[in-house]
């Protein structure tokens, strides 16, 4: 049933295997996502991008998520990614979502500092968690992110923000991108390691598309324990689409539900696959 991300990644942080935090788009890919959870015996973090939210509505969205969740039995949360704007914060939290990540990345580091205090304590009345951060991640995801290569903080002072804010989870930058990766990333592990060994809360990975299998077992070894992917879905979602509508075109056939149920086994073939691959297949 629904879970606290807290609890969901508690496990997983301590046993070193990771949770797919996989962000979904409309009614098609959240029903598949939750579906390939239960078909794997997985956990599962699924996320709305803001554009997501103002573009279905945060009512209609929360009440697909009720409906569709209502009687699962794997371990299951919703969790609004990138959020720059307070308002949509406070209006998921207020609705119902399980944790938020307050992406205050682009302002000064002590400004962040303070409004991530706030948004925790705000969180915490609604018995919701925050994911934080403090380096832009580049690439731009659903109208979030910077171009420019994100610039690293101190150690020192992740640790203080850390310390200060007390999020439950933390998203540094270390090298990785969102979108496709133009060419193979170079990623500062380390970086994860050191964090974890200071101050040991799960790690959240961003730009989880277009890494190999084997950055995301040294990465989920090290703890990262939540690994967000956005693109490799769109991607295959969209792909599904264009291969069935080339073929209903030759054929002159046109029956959308036939699209739709084609469209949603890619969706939770790739969606297990990830499962697998993380190791939280079997998990539940
Ligand atoms: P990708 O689009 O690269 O998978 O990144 C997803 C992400 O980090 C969402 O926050
Ligand atoms: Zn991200
Ligand atoms: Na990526």
């Amino acid at each position: 049933g629904v879970t606290p991300l807290t609890q969901i990644l508690s496990g997983p942080f301590t046993e070193r295997y990771a949770v797919p935090a996989i962000n979904v788009f409309n009614d098609l890919t959240l029903e598949a996502v939750l579906a390939a959870a239960v078909e794997n015996q997985s956990p599962l973090i699924v996320q709305t991008s803001v554009k997501t939210v103002k573009s279905i509505g945060s009512d209609v969205l929360y009440a697909m998520w009720t409906a569709m969740t209502a009687g699962i039995e794997v371990p299951v949360t919703l969790h609004l990614d990138h959020c720059p704007e307070r308002e949509v914060i406070t209006e998921c939290l207020r609705r119902g979502w399980n944790s938020v990540l307050f992406d205050a990345s682009k302002l000064p580091v002590e400004e962040n500092m303070r409004q991530t205090v706030e948004v925790v304590a705000e969180a915490r009345a609604h018995g919701a968690a925050v994911e934080g951060e403090i380096e832009s991640i580049t690439g731009v995801e659903d109208g979030i992110g910077s171009d420019i290569a994100a610039e690293q903080q101190d150690l020192a002072v992740a640790l203080e923000f850390l310390r200060t804010t007390q999020v439950d989870v933390f998203a540094p930058a270390i090298g990785n991108a969102h979108g496709s990766y133009k060419q193979a990333p170079v990623l500062d592990a380390q970086r994860v390691s050191d964090l974890v060994a200071a101050y040991p809360i799960p790690i959240a990975l961003h730009g989880g598309s277009g890494l190999s299998d084997e950055q995301f077992r040294d990465l989920i070894s090290r703890g990262c324990a939540k690994v967000n992917i956005s693109t490799a879905l769109k991607e295959t979602f969209m792909k599904s689409n264009l291969a069935f509508l080339e073929t209903a075109a030759e054929r002159q056939k046109w029956d959308p539900p036939s699209q739709f149920r084609a469209v949603r086994q890619d969706v939770v073939e790739l969606a297990g696959s990830l499962m697998r691959l993380f190791g939280s297949a079997g998990r539940a």
